[in-house]
């Protein structure tokens, strides 16, 4: 006989809708991932799409790009018709198949070299140290608005270059288009989502073509990278993106870095306070930072869900899929799957091995990951080193996204 919370699980599994989700679940996802992946692994949603819960099954769909495709010209229509942000996404390197997403993502990768990365290593830390010093002198802060959207926002500025007078609006651009990603969207989320693809269009036009004019260090300014593309042998261009794909790129690695990396500094420092030991355990041991910052990623992951759509009639898990059918891929709940990791609800820092899919897996897996474990590893890290005692000073606010997990705000006592 199944026991009532069996059937409370099966009830929660079979009741699972996307586009209608209560608030408990935005608070906690995890109990809804857990049923689905015992009683419904393979969800077929109200609308046809189906929803992957299993790790193995995630790593599969991600593992076969022909079969699953990433290319949205023919989902994003009905969402979006014919607009900036059609045409944003559709031109975003995620959102394209071989053979363009090959050479798109060639250029954008050449262009986020580790030299690149490395070089950007001493300004994050002066950075993360200044917000440090403002807090201590405050003794309280709101941990997103005040830190963990500050570091992004500025890093991934410096990655591009963008003149510091002009960076006010990308963090309100980013929001913005991000959003209407979400699985329902209202008239003014798509309004705000569009105009803002076009002011950030008309502002990078005229940045690169500052840059044109004024190429800089291509050892480390990835926007005169882009811009220039793969050298040949001889130092001619040999590759080069179209401005199109230029811009809108440049806007989804702008946007990419924001709010995943936000929040994963926050969801991190916020999921320390609530195990003491662990956090006893990183301030006893720095050097755990490097495991902890992997534990933060698959535990509480910032971006919880990816697409795709098949390409053929196919099976998934044993279960026959038709062509065209749209697939979401649960990362958040994959990094809980039981199979691929003991005690999955448990967030254990020196967890190992910890291969989990926080930054999705294969050829389109996340191109700024180094950039996000650096960002991660000095923010985390020194603000724990540095308020060791630092604890809630009020109830967090939520995001209120199911796409990208964090939180709006998280008000703290910096001891
Ligand atoms: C914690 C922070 C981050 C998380 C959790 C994250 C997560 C992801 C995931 C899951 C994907 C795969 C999407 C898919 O296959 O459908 C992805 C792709 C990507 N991410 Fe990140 N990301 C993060 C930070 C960054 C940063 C800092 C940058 C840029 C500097 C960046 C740039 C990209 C790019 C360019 C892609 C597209 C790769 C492709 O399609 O080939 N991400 N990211």
């Amino acid at each position: 006989m199944p026991t009532a919370t069996a059937d409370d699980a099966a009830a929660l599994a079979r009741d699972f809708d996307l586009r209608h989700l209560s608030p408990e679940f935005y608070v906690n996802p995890y109990p809804v991932y857990h049923a689905l992946r015992t009683y419904e692994p393979v969800k077929r949603m109200p609308d046809g799409s189906l929803f992957l819960t299993r790790f193995r099954d995630v790593q599969a769909v991600y593992r076969d790009p022909k079969t699953f495709s990433s290319d949205k010209t023919v989902e994003f229509r009905p969402k979006y018709g014919d607009s900036p942000l059609y045409a944003h996404h559709t031109t975003s390197l995620v959102f394209n198949d071989p053979p363009r997403h090959t050479r798109v993502r060639k250029l954008i990768a050449g262009a986020l070299t580790a030299r690149a990365i490395a070089a950007m290593e001493p300004a994050l830390v002066r950075l993360v140290d200044g917000l440090l010093d403002a807090a201590a002198g405050r003794g309280r802060i709101d941990l997103i608005g005040e830190f963990a959207s500050a570091i992004p926002v500025e890093i991934i500025g410096n990655l591009l270059d963008v003149p510091h007078a002009e960076r006010a609006p990308l963090r309100d651009w980013s929001l913005a288009i991000l959003g209407a990603l979400e699985p329902s969207l209202t008239d003014a989320q798509f309004e705000r989502g569009n105009r803002a693809v076009s002011e950030f269009v008309d502002y990078l036009r005229g940045l690169v073509a500052r840059r044109r004019r004024e190429p800089g260090d291509p050892q480390h300014d990835v926007l005169t990278r882009l811009i220039q593309g793969e050298r040949g042998q001889n130092g001619e261009s040999s590759e080069q993106l179209s401005e199109e794909e230029l811009l809108q790129n440049c806007i989804f690695i702008l946007n990419a870095g924001h709010e995943t990396t936000t929040n994963l500094i926050g969801n991190g420092l916020v999921t320390l306070t609530e195990w003491p030991d662990q956090r006893a355990a990183l301030l006893e041991e720095p050097a755990l930072i490097e495991s902890a910052v992997e534990e933060c990623l698959r535990f509480e992951s910032s971006n919880q869900l990816g697409n795709r759509m098949t390409t053929i009639d196919t099976e998934i898990g044993g279960m026959p899929v038709a062509r065209g059918t749209p697939i979401t891929l649960c990362i958040g709940a994959a990094n809980r799957d039981p199979d691929q990791f003991p005690e999955p609800d448990s967030f254990d820092i020196r967890r190992a091995p910890n291969r989990h899919l926080a930054f999705g897996f294969g050829i389109h897996q996340c191109a700024g990951l180094s950039l996000a474990r650096l960002e991660a590893r000095i923010a985390i890290g020194r603000f724990v080193q540095r308020f060791p005692s630092y604890r809630l000073d009020g109830e967090p606010t939520r995001g209120g996204r199911v796409r990208f997990r964090g939180f709006a705000s998280v008000p703290l006592l910096c001891r």
